[in-house]
C-alpha cells in the first residue's frame, strides 16, 4: 500500500506517475515537527533496524550512520566525508525490527536524511524552506508492505518502468578524455580486435567538438564523421558522443543564436541571460525547466542520429559550473508551467530533465529502435529516459567497494543502466586494481572503462596480463545473455537485478550485514575482490553454494561450499561466482562484439539433484516490443550442456 501526504504544492516533478489520492491522516511512522525553519520528520531507530536506498550515495549499503543531502553535486573526489553526489535520490527503506516501510520525499530542493548521524539513534529527514524562507512544499510517500522486496517493488511501479538501453550496449566500451580524433579511435578499436578483446563501444569526449560546442564535429579531427561512423560500426563498434549541458556563447553558432531568439536560457533576476564558465569558456544554460527549450534541446540530437550515432552520454548537468559563487544557483531562473522558479528551489531536477529531453526526442526520432542514452546528474523519474554513470570517481580501491554497494540503491530507485568508471576516473590506476575492478565490470550492465585526461592510460591491452583481461572481458560475453535476461525480467517485474543479501534471506541475521556481496538475477551471488595485494577474500554464504571459479568463458573449476563463512582464494586472472541451490546459469560463448553472440545456442551450470528450470528474456536487442511473449523462453536443465 502507498500512502501520499502533501504538505503545500510540491513543484511538479513528474518522480511519481501514479495517481495517488492524497491522505489527510498523520505520516504514518514519523513524528512530525512542523518549526519555523521547515519540518523535521523523525523516527526512531532500534539495534537492528537497517536502512537501504538512497541511490547514489557515500557509505554503506545499510546507510546508517552518516548524513546525505539531497543536492546534486559535481565532486570527483568522493571520499567517505562528502554528503551529496551527483543524484538526488530520496527514497529509503527502514527495515526494522518492528517495522517495515518505505518513504519517499519528493521534493525537488535540498533537503537531507540524517541517519543516526547527529542521533545515532534516530533517522531525521530536514526539509528546509525554501531561498525565500517559504515553508518548503513536497510530498512524503509511504511504502507499507510484507518485506523490503515488496516495499520496493510497490515503489518502482509508481515511478514506471525503467529504461532499456539497445542490447549492444551491454557489451564491453572503451572511454578516455579523449580519444582526439579519427586516428586515436581507430587505434583504440584495432589494437582490441587485433588482441581478440571483445569491444562494442568508444566513447566520445569533449574534444570530439568544435571548441565544445554541443551538437557540432570537428572537422579538422572528423573531416567525414558520417563515414567514420559507418567504418566503425563496419567493425561492430558504436560511437558513443558525450553532451554537455551548457552552450558556448558565441554569434553565429546556431543552436546559441536559436536559444537566445526563443528565450531558452535560463535568465537572472532582470531577465538577462545567464552566464557561467563551463568547458566551452562562457555558456549559457539551457532551461531544461522549460518544455519548449527542452523540445528544442532534444531535436538537436538529431544531427548526430542523422550521422549514424545511436548512443550519447549527457554530462555537466548538475548543471557543474566551474569556479561555482555559492550564489550561482540562487542567481538564475527557470520559467516553468508553474512559473518562474528560481534554480536551488528545483535544482535536483535538472539533470533529470535534460536527459527526459533528449529520451523524448528520441521517441520521435527513433520511434522503433533504442538508443543508448545515460546521464551523469539525475532524480528518480529520469530512471524512465535514460541510464547513469556513476560519475567522476577515482582509482581507488574503496571507489571499487562504493561500486558494489550502490548497485542496489540506485535499482531501488529505478537505476538500473548503470555502472562506475571501470579503474577509476581520476588517478592512475595499477594493474592490479584494474584486473579486480574489471571482475566486478563483467557483472554491471554498463562496463565501461573511462579515465581522465593526464591520467595514466587505462585501455586494457597496455597492460602485461592481457590474457588476463582478454579472459575476464570475455566471460562478460558468455555471461551476456544472462545478464540480459535478468535485467530485462527486473525492469518488466519493477524488480531489482542487484541485491543485497538480507533481501533474499531475510531470517538470517549474518546476511543482512553483509556489505560486500550481492545477489545478481535469481541465480547467482557475487564478492568480488577490492582490496590490494589480497590473494582472496573472506566470504559468507546464507546456504550452501558452488562456486564457480571463472577464468575466461569457457574455463572455469566448481566448488560446492556449505552454508557459512568461508575463506575463498580468488587470483588476478579469475571472477568468482556463486550459484545458488535449485538454480541454472546460462552461458553464451563469448564472442569479441554483442553481435557476434549466439542467443540460441546457450550451455549452463547447474546446481542441483532435480531437474530445474530458467525463464530465459530475450529479444532481438533493438526494437521496443518488451512485452512480447516470445520473448520468454523456459529451459530445462536436462536440455543444457553444460
Ligand atoms: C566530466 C565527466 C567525465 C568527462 C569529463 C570531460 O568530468 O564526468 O566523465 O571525461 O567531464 O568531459
Amino acid at each position: 500500500m502507498v500512502k501520499k501526504y502533501s504538505y503545500g504544492k510540491v513543484f511538479v516533478t513528474d518522480a511519481v506517475i501514479e495517481n495517488i489520492m492524497c491522505s489527510d491522516e498523520r505520516v504514518e511512522y514519523f513524528d512530525i515537527q512542523d518549526n519555523k525553519d521547515g519540518y523535521e520528520l523523525t523516527r526512531t531507530m532500534h539495534t537492528n533496524d537497517v536502512v537501504y536506498g538512497l541511490g547514489q550515495s557515500v557509505r554503506g549499503i545499510n546507510k546508517r550512520g552518516w548524513i546525505y543531502r539531497m543536492n546534486n553535486t559535481d565532486d570527483p573526489v568522493h571520499s567517505e566525508d562528502k554528503t551529496s553526489l551527483y543524484g538526488s535520490h530520496g527514497f529509503a527503506v527502514f527495515d526494522g525490527e518492528t517495522d517495515k516501510f518505505g518513504v519517499f520525499i519528493d521534493y525537488p530542493g535540498q533537503y537531507t536524511f540524517d541517519i543516526g548521524y547527529s542521533d545515532i539513534d534516530e533517522m531525521k529527514i530536514i526539509i528546509p524552506n525554501d531561498t525565500n524562507d517559504k515553508k518548503p512544499e513536497f510530498d512524503v510517500y509511504i511504502i507499507i508492505g510484507d518485506s523490503v522486496n515488496d516495499i520496493v517493488k510497490q515503489f518502482r511501479r509508481i515511478i514506471g518502468k525503467s529504461y532499456i538501453p539497445p542490447r549492444w550496449a551491454f557489451g564491453y566500451g572503451q572511454s578516455r578524455w579523449s580519444y582526439q580524433d579519427e586516428a586515436a579511435v581507430r587505434e583504440v578499436i584495432k589494437s582490441h580486435r587485433d588482441n581478440n578483446i571483445p569491444l562494442d563501444s568508444v566513447y566520445l569526449d569533449i574534444d570530439y567538438m568544435d571548441n565544445f560546442k554541443d551538437f557540432t564535429v570537428s572537422e579538422e579531427k572528423f573531416p567525414d564523421f558520417k563515414e567514420f561512423v559507418d567504418e566503425v560500426k563496419s567493425e561492430n563498434v558504436h560511437l558513443v558522443p558525450i553532451i554537455d549541458a551548457g552552450i558556448k556563447i558565441e554569434k553565429g553558432y546556431k543552436i546559441y543564436d536559436e536559444g537566445i531568439q526563443n528565450g531558452y536560457f535560463c535568465k537572472d533576476e532582470n531577465g538577462k541571460e545567464y552566464e557561467v564558465t563551463v568547458w566551452p569558456g562562457l555558456t549559457h544554460l539551457p532551461d531544461f525547466l522549460n518544455p519548449d527549450a527542452g523540445k528544442w534541446f532534444g531535436r538537436q540530437y538529431k544531427t548526430l542520429i542523422d550521422d549514424g550515432i545511436d548512443g550519447f552520454w549527457n554530462d555537466m548537468n548538475e548543471p557543474a559550473i566551474f569556479n561555482m559563487d555559492e550564489k550561482d544557483y540562487d542567481s538564475f531562473y527557470h520559467e516553468t508551467p508553474e512559473g518562474r522558479v528560481r534554480h536551488s528551489d528545483v535544482h535536483n531536477l535538472y539533470g533529470y530533465n535534460m536527459t527526459r529531453a533528449a529520451g523524448e526526442a528520441f521517441d520521435k526520432l527513433s520511434p522503433d529502435t533504442r538508443l543508448l542514452l545515460f546521464s551523469r546528474s539525475s532524480y528518480i523519474g529520469m530512471h524512465r529516459y535514460g541510464g547513469m554513470w556513476m560519475g567522476d570517481n577515482m582509482s581507488w580501491w574503496s571507489h571499487l567497494l562504493l561500486n558494489l554497494k550502490m548497485l542496489p540503491s540506485l535499482n531501488m530507485c529505478g537505476f538500473m543502466y548503470t555502472g562506475a568508471d571501470i579503474g577509476g576516473f581520476g588517478g592512475n590506476v595499477t594493474e592490479e586494481l584494474l584486473l579486480r575492478w574489471m571482475a566486478l565490470g563483467v557483472f554491471t550492465p554498463l562496463m565501461r572503462n573511462h579515465s581522465a585526461l593526464g591520467t595514466r592510460r587505462q585501455e586494457v591491452y597496455r597492460y602485461k596480463n592481457i590474457d588476463a583481461f582478454r579472459n575476464i572481458i570475455t566471460l562478460r560475453y558468455a555471461l551476456l545473455p544472462y545478464i540480459y535476461s535478468e535485467y530485462m525480467k527486473a525492469v518488466i517485474n519493477d524488480d531489482m537485478l542487484f541485491k543485497p543479501l538480507g533481501f533474499v534471506y531475510s531470517e538470517d541475521a549474518a546476511a543482512k550485514r553483509v556489505e560486500d556481496q550481492l545477489l545478481l538475477g535469481e541465480s547467482i551471488m557475487i564478492a568480488p575482490i577490492y582490496t590490494q595485494n589480497a590473494v582472496g577474500r573472506y566470504v559468507y554464504l546464507p546456504e550452501k553454494m558452488k562456486l564457480i571459479r571463472f577464468r575466461g568463458a569457457n574455463e572455469y573449476s566448481c566448488e560446492i561450499l556449505e552454508k557459512g563463512h568461508h575463506y575463498i582464494d580468488v587470483s588476478t586472472d579469475e571472477v568468482p561466482v556463486f550459484l545458488r541451490y535449485d538454480r541454472m546459469l546460462i552461458l553464451g560463448n563469448g564472442a569479441c562484439s554483442e553481435n557476434e553472440i549466439d542467443y540460441q545456442n546457450l550451455r549452463a551450470i547447474t546446481f542441483s539433484d532435480e531437474v530445474i528450470k530458467y525463464m530465459y528474456y530475450n529479444d532481438d536487442g533493438y526494437t521496443k516490443d518488451i512485452n512480447n511473449k516470445n520473448n520468454i523462453r523456459e529451459l530445462l536443465s536436462s536440455d543444457m550442456e553444460e
